[in-house]
């Protein structure tokens, strides 16, 4: 099994607890390998090994799976999903599972599992940034995701697309200012030791699904196949009080113990919301359609108008 993210956040603990299961429900007959912290290549690398069959497990970001699987990018629009219950509901209900087929269909890999790592916050080493406007002159990563250069386009900068792998060096060398991930991201691969300031947006929620190689599970025997269904379940149920369980803590202990400053995004967040909102319809046709935006907001209790 492959993670992008170093041991300690919530791809780890979801990817822990699966492996776990497996083992149990084998009775210690399958052992799962884990090699955190990108070990086995980037992210995106990982769903092109995944899907030639050369790799049998990857948890990653959703955003890092959307270049293979563009409906997934409903999932990846900004301040479309802004809570956990938010994303539970679309990644448990129809709308997810439909998705998980297209990723079977279009990259050969299929979804077991998710993490649920929180939403997405800012963080920079060089200056409190409260609007969109106090972003000149910063310089940005990215993941390589149309959907979140366009966002940061309408922020009024252009970000720098870089591997999840590059990042932290990246910060520590100074080729970039600032990055955005959830705080037990944020946490775990150590940015704290890098960064200084987080804007408390919530632009995207990270999901973080667990992808099996298509073609190492049709290899599988239905039992096996079952076993393996089941533990994706259960690990996604884990995954999901995790983050209830530690994400305030973890946000806390940034503060106390590592020093970071917490900015309140201005004006309830307003600026943020309407321009990054305002790249939707660029990405209606890459989605499926503006109706897979207006499901997924009804599924959320919302109107697309
Ligand atoms: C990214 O920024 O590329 C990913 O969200 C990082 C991650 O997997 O945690």
């Amino acid at each position: 099994m492959a993670l992008g993210d170093a041991q300690g956040g919530t791809q780890y603990a979801m990817g822990e607890k699966f492996a776990e299961l497996i083992h149990e429900k084998t009775d210690g007959q399958v052992t799962v390998d884990m090699f955190p912290n990108g070990q086995l290549g980037s992210e995106q690398d990982t769903v092109s090994s995944a899907s030639m069959g050369l790799l049998d497990l990857s948890v990653l970001a959703i955003n890092n799976i959307t270049p293979f699987s563009p409906t997934v990018g409903v999932l990846t629009l900004p301040y479309v999903i802004t809570s956990p219950e938010d994303a539970k509901t679309l990644t448990q209900g129809e709308i997810g599972q439909q998705l998980a087929e297209n990723t079977i269909r279009d990259a050969g890999v299929r979804v077991l599992s998710w993490a649920y790592s929180g939403c997405r916050v800012l963080s920079n080493s060089s200056k409190p940034v409260a609007t969109p406007d106090d972003l000149k002159g910063l310089t940005i990563r990215v993941p390589r995701n149309e959907i979140m250069i366009a966002s940061y386009q309408e922020w009024g900068v252009n970000p720098l697309p870089m591997a999840w792998s590059e990042t932290f060096t990246a910060l520590q060398q100074g080729v970039v200012d600032g990055q955005d991930n959830p705080y037990i991201t944020i946490n775990a691969m150590k940015f704290y030791e890098v960064q200084d300031y987080i804007t408390d947006i919530c632009y995207v929620f990270s999901l973080e699904p667990l992808i099996m190689s298509e073609s190492k599970f049709q290899s599988l025997s239905p039992d096996m196949q079952e076993i393996v269904l089941e533990a994706g379940r259960e690990a996604t149920t884990h995954s999901y009080d995790y983050l209830l369980e530690s994400e305030e803590s973890i946000k806390q202990a940034l503060v106390e113990e590592h020093g970071m400053q917490i900015i309140e995004p201005a004006n309830g967040e307003s600026e943020w919301i309407e321009r990054a909102s305002s790249i939707w319809p660029r990405f209606y046709d890459s989605i499926g359609g503006e109706e897979r935006l207006a499901e997924a907001l009804q599924a959320l209790g919302r109107d697309l108008n």
